[in-house]
């Protein structure tokens, strides 16, 4: 069978790396692609890279526009996609990039986001520890997926397995992320100009004010095995610091959290082995090795790289990702696999592009 496809924010970075891996999805036919202010010009004045797609127009984005395909892909700014998603009811498959269907909790959103709070949806993450399975187990026969934030999904990933095997202390997290300024998409804003990104390293939401903490928060404490709805997030307390580096693409997060009393190193390294053992597209790099992100650039890849220090008492996990390829395009596809019982690799490449 083929799903037919419609893709909103067509024009912007998250559904421009959607497009590029679907249309290297045998089971996938583009049929339509959406936009904003850019809508009636040809989708390659704005994607030149994807030129199997140049017979494309981007269109407007509205309700009757996205119906009637198989899947929509929406890759809208957050606060947008609740309007759609309620009129695309018939729609079999949805899968939202944006924040709007990712938190449980309408108070974390209206803190850290603030308008209307949507219903959250099947998180869009699945080598993720849940409460002592992984989070792909729901992501079969999903209808909704929200696909992850891409620093959340980075360090969520860096510390699921610790806090599911209770050998860490998830009420110290820190983490500093290093990310590329295409993570914060592609509207003109005078921070992420050239000028002001080469030869710069700049940090932003520095102080427990960036959005993407609620999400971490959230899968951390699903995480956790004591009960099958995990632990409160107010339990999970992180300190969260992201700097914009000069790679168009990338995050490089170092996330370190107290050793919990009486775990070994070889309990510390088990529960990562464990994790992602059998994972394809999360692996754990071996002793002493570490990543980074020009390993990972295009790759639906997440690499690992775990420290135990003890004179700090610490573990410290590094953790390199495409933010626009696992980080979200990669996700979504991932995960619209699985709902769809399709083999869960279909389209996705394990390998980067470096240098
Ligand atoms: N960039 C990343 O690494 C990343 C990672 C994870 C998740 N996400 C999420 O993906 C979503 C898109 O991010 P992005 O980085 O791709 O942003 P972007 O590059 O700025 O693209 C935004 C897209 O949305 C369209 N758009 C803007 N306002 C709209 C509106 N009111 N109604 C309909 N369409 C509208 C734009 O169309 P025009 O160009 O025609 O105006 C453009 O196609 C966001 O929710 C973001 O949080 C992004």
């Amino acid at each position: 069978m083929t799903y037919s496809v419609a893709v909103s924010g067509a024009s912007g970075y998250a559904g421009g790396e959607i497009l590029r891996l679907l249309a290297a999805h045998p089971d996938i036919e583009i049929r339509t692609v959406t936009a904003h202010s850019n809508a009636g010009q040809p989708l390659i004045d704005h994607q030149p890279h994807l030129r199997s797609l140049a017979h494309l127009q981007l269109q407007d984005t509205t309700p009757d526009v996205l119906a009637g395909h198989d899947i929509v892909f929406l890759a809208l700014p957050h606060g947008q996609s609740g309007q759609y998603t309620d009129a695309l009811a018939d729609t079999p498959l949805v899968i939202d990039a944006g924040a709007d269907h990712r938190l449980t909790s309408a108070d974390a959103w209206e803190q850290f986001y603030g308008g209307d709070f949507h219903d959250p949806w099947a998180y869009g993450v699945p080598e993720l520890p849940v409460a002592g399975a992984k989070q792909r187990e729901r992501l079969v026969g999903a209808s909704r997926i929200a696909a992850p934030g891409c620093n959340a999904s980075t360090v969520s990933l860096s510390l699921a397995p610790g806090v599911a095997a209770g050998v860490i202390d998830p009420s110290d997290i820190v983490t500093v992320l290093a990310v590329g300024p295409s993570g914060a998409g592609k509207s003109l804003k005078p921070n992420l100009l050239a000028a002001e990104v080469l030869g710069s390293a700049n940090p932003y939401a520095v102080g427990g004010t960036h959005r993407h903490i609620p999400e971490i928060r959230q899968a951390l404490a699903q995480a956790a095995p004591a009960n099958p709805a995990g632990i409160d997030p107010a339990d999970i307390r992180i300190s969260f610091t992201p700097v914009i580096v000069p790679m168009a693409r990338g995050i490089l997060a170092t996330s370190t959290a107290p050793i919990a009393p009486g775990a070994t190193d070889a309990d510390i390294r088990s529960a990562w082995e464990d994790a992602y053992g059998d994972e394809t597209f999360v692996q754990l790099l071996p002793e002493g090795h570490f990543p980074r992100t020009a390993d990972v650039v295009g790759a639906n890849t997440a690499l690992l790289g775990l420290a135990i220090d003890r004179a700090a008492n610490r573990v410290v996990v590094v953790a390199a990702l495409d933010n626009l390829a696992k980080g979200t395009a990669g996700a979504a596809i991932q995960s619209m696999n699985i709902a769809l019982g399709l083999p869960e690799a279909t389209g996705l490449s394990v390998n980067g592009v470096a240098p």
